[in-house]
């Protein structure tokens, strides 16, 4: 096994937990416990190199989990003596430790599970609006369908029309898919968006996952209407396959459940799912997302938009006719590689205030006050020009600054240095898939 640093200190705190539990210092052994158990983790998903490693330290976590488990159970109740290390339960905590799976008895333990969950979850409302979404609009009709318009309009949603339970939002890399669902948690005010990475859900507690994907469910029933969105859901609900791990399986299982169980009611409860390589879905978990939106590269029209949008309130002195000219050169590029080219060009002004050797005097609002004009500001130029003075940033007052605006010579620039992120390959795969179970956005 390589001994990786957070490995060491697992064992380390592993060690120190077993000898505090011999000498039944109960409750210091739980804390280490449940500290080793998190450096194990940590070390399984960034540490261990190959599967028989990381099965192995993972059988060591469980065990290290079921002591925990039990020193818990043991210190809730108060009891006299906990079942020693090793010697495998008497009767009376074999049956309360078994009974635990049923939920029933354990309503303290899922109070802390949910409450748990409520910090993995953001609750707060990014603040995008669909118009700061370009381009997808059958995306967003889809999504106005299934969320705003049920709880707008309930009456138009009885007897057999029913809103949609489950939508996947699948496409390349960067083309919105999670800014869309942050659009939805915006816009669906009257909700509650519980939003979770597929990572919260599987690394804290490896015993303790599936439970949790039952308890985010049980939170979104309590309080309907409510949409989950669970981002890069790949990682969570792959095919289901011989070789994977035993909490993986469970994980699935148990979201295939919840997803459209017999005894659920999912009334009020869309789950929102996001990932860009869809075609590892397991084939259950593709079925119970009713919706497949393919979210594709941007078109021309949403492209010049998106610079639009980028720009935001920055000064600049681009054109219509030279965002459409921008629109029409990125052919292929991603929202987000277009958001990075932009980014660029914004910082392009800056670079030329601090290589300026010349500065010349201008007049513009002040950058204290942007209401007051003033007439002492300076700004970068060429040394040729007859108001050049020969001077570098440093001699530059800071509110005397006038900032250079963005032109389109650093648009292009920018674009000619930044290359589009997807390829061929992964667009083939997706357009395979999009014709396969999905549809357009
Ligand atoms: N349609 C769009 N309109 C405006 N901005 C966009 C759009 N698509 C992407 N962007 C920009 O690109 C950034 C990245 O997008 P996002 O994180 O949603 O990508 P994604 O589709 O979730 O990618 P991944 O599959 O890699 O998670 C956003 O923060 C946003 O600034
Ligand atoms: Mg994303």
């Amino acid at each position: 096994m390589a001994g990786g640093t957070t490995l060491q200190k697992a064992i380390d705190l592993a060690t120190k937990a077993t000898t505090e539990d011999k000498a039944k210092n109960y409750e210091e052994a739980l804390k280490y416990y449940e500290h080793a158990i998190e450096f194990f983790i940590h070390s399984i998903k960034y540490e261990a190199q190959g599967e028989k490693a990381k099965e192995c330290i993972r059988q060591k976590c469980q065990q290290y989990l079921d002591r925990a488990e039990k020193l818990k159970a043991y210190l809730k109740k108060g009891k006299k003596k906990p079942v020693a290390d090793g010697e495998e339960g008497s009767k009376d905590d074999k049956k309360s430790g078994d009974s635990g799976d049923s939920d029933t008895d354990s309503d303290p333990e899922k109070k802390k599970l949910q409450s748990r969950l409520e910090g993995a979850i953001v609750i707060e409302k990014p603040n995008i609006k669909w118009t700061d979404v370009a381009g997808l609009d059958l995306a967003k009709e889809a999504l106005k369908e299934a969320v705003i318009l049920p709880i707008k309009f309930p009456h138009l949603f009885t007897g057999k029309r029913i809103p949609w339970k489950g939508i996947l939002l699948f496409g390349p890399p960067g083309t919105g898919k999670s800014y869309l669902a942050k659009a939805v948690a915006t816009e669906a005010n009257n909700s509650n968006f519980l939003s979770v990475s597929s990572s919260d859900l599987v690394s804290k507690w490896l015993g303790e996952s599936e439970k949790l994907v039952k308890n985010l469910f049980e939170l979104a029933r309590q309080r309907k209407p409510s949409i989950i969105f669970i981002d890069e859901i790949d990682s969570l609900c792959s095919s289901r396959s011989d070789n994977e791990s035993e909490s993986a399986r469970r994980i699935k299982t148990e979201f295939l459940v919840q997803m459209q169980g017999v005894s659920n009611d999912n009334d009020g409860i869309l789950v929102l799912g996001a990932t860009n390589i869809p075609w590892v879905l397991d084939a259950a978990i593709r079925r119970r997302f009713e919706k497949r939106i393919y979210i594709g590269l941007p078109e021309e029209h949403a492209r010049g938009t998106m610079f639009k949008i980028h720009l935001g309130n920055t000064a600049h002195n681009l054109t219509e006719e030279d965002f459409r000219k921008l629109a029409a050169e990125t052919e292929g590029y991603s929202g987000a590689d277009i958001s990075i080219i932009v980014r660029d060009a914004l910082m392009q002004p800056v670079r030329l205030v601090q290589t300026a050797t010349h500065f010349k005097r201008v007049t513009g609002p002040s950058p204290k006050d942007p209401s007051v004009i003033v007439d002492d500001l300076l700004t970068p130029c060429s040394p040729g020009d007859p108001e050049a003075i020969e001077m570098s940033w440093t001699q530059v007052e800071s509110d005397k600054l006038y900032d250079p605006p963005v032109t389109m010579k650093h648009m292009l620039k920018s674009l000619a240095t930044t290359r589009p992120t997807v390829n061929e390959d992964d667009m083939s795969k997706l357009d395979k898939f999009k014709e396969d179970f999905g549809q357009e956005g």
